[in-house]
This record gives structure tokens, sequence and C-alpha cells, in this order.
């Protein structure tokens, strides 16, 4: 009468152990084996490229520095995930120091004296250096711009008072 019942839930608990000893031993698996395309990287850096023109021009400094800062960290996975890539001759942290680097830096800067004019100069350069590494990749059929229109149905720029 207890065989039975004992076999299917001494397996159970087997199971249970062996998959909760798996997901212990290796806590970052699920995260391990997900790697972003370079592709999806741009969709997400073009995002919020087009919120940092939104976040500078309403002056919302703290909205500006934030995806300054997911800009960053997009190139960051760029690099770590693709250093080289199938068009592109130059190594990918090189093309990213050399087109990106400078624009950013000096976009930290205008956002920190929150000085508009600054930030808006070193927007557009920020812009071309995408396209310059754009043309080194064969990629310039892809030209980035200023945001034509504000696409975020769902978030506020300005802030209420
Ligand atoms: C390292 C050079 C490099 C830099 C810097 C770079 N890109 Fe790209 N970008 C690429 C390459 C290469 C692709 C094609 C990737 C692919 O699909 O494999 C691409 C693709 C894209 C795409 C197409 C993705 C899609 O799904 O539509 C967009 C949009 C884009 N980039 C925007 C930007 C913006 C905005 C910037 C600047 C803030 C930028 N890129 C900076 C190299 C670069």
């Amino acid at each position: 009468m207890k065989k039975p019942f004992l076999a299917p839930a001494l397996l159970a608990l087997a199971t249970s152990l062996i998959l909760s000893g798996c997901s212990l031993n290796n806590p970052e698996s699920a995260e391990a084996h997900y790697a972003p395309g370079l592709g999806d990287i741009m969709g997400a850096t073009a995002t919020r490229h087009s919120k940092l023109w939104f976040a500078g021009q309403a002056q919302n400094w703290a909205l500006a520095a934030y995806e300054l800062d997911e800009l960053h960290e997009g190139f960051e996975d760029a690099e770590k995930y693709h250093p080289t890539h199938k068009h592109v001759p130059v190594p990918i942290p090189q093309l990213i120091a050399s087109t990106m680097n400078k624009p950013l830096e000096k976009l930290d800067e205008a956002i920190k004296k929150q000085d508009i004019v600054a930030f808006t100069k070193h927007y557009d350069e920020l812009t071309d250096g995408c396209n310059s590494c754009h043309r080194t990749s064969e990629f310039e059929f892809n030209l980035v711009t200023r945001p034509m229109f504000n696409p975020f149905a769902n978030q506020a720029f300005t802030l209420p008072r």
C-alpha cells in the first residue's frame, strides 16, 4: 500500500532538489545565455537618443542625465557582446571610443551645468557621431537625426510644478 504512494513523492522531491540545486549553483544562468543583438542594442539606443533630446529641451536635467547614462550602458553592452561585427572593419570598442566618447562627455558637462545651448550643440555632435559610425559600418542608410516629433504619448518630459 505504501510503495505506490512513496515512489512518486520521492521522485517529486528529488526533482525539486535537483532543480533548486541547479539554480542555486548557477544564479546567473538565465542572464548568461541572453546576449542582445547589436541591432537590439541600437534600437534601445535610438529610443534613448530621442528621449535625451526631449529631456534636454524641457530642461529636465535629471531625466537627461538618466538617458545619457542609459546610452553609456548600451554602448558598454555593445562592446561586451559585439567586440566585432560582420560588416564592420574596425573593432566596435574602438569605433565607439572615436565617435561617442567626446560628445557623451561634453553632454555630461552641459547637463551638469544645465546649459541648454551647450546641450543642443553637443547633442548634434552626438548625432553626427552616430552617423559617422554607421558610415564606417556600411550602415549609412540608417541616418540618425534630431527627433522630428515626440512619439512618447505616455511620458511628460516637463515635470508639473
Ligand atoms: C560602433 C558604431 C556605432 C555607433 C557609435 C552607433 N551605431 Fe547604430 N548601428 C551600428 C551598426 C553596426 C548597426 C547595425 C546592427 C545590426 O543590425 O546588426 C546599427 C544599427 C542602428 C539602428 C537600427 C536598429 C533598428 O532596429 O532599427 C539604429 C536605429 C541605430 N543604429 C541608431 C544609432 C544611434 C541613435 C546612435 C548614436 C547615439 C548609434 N546608432 C551609434 C553601429 C553604430
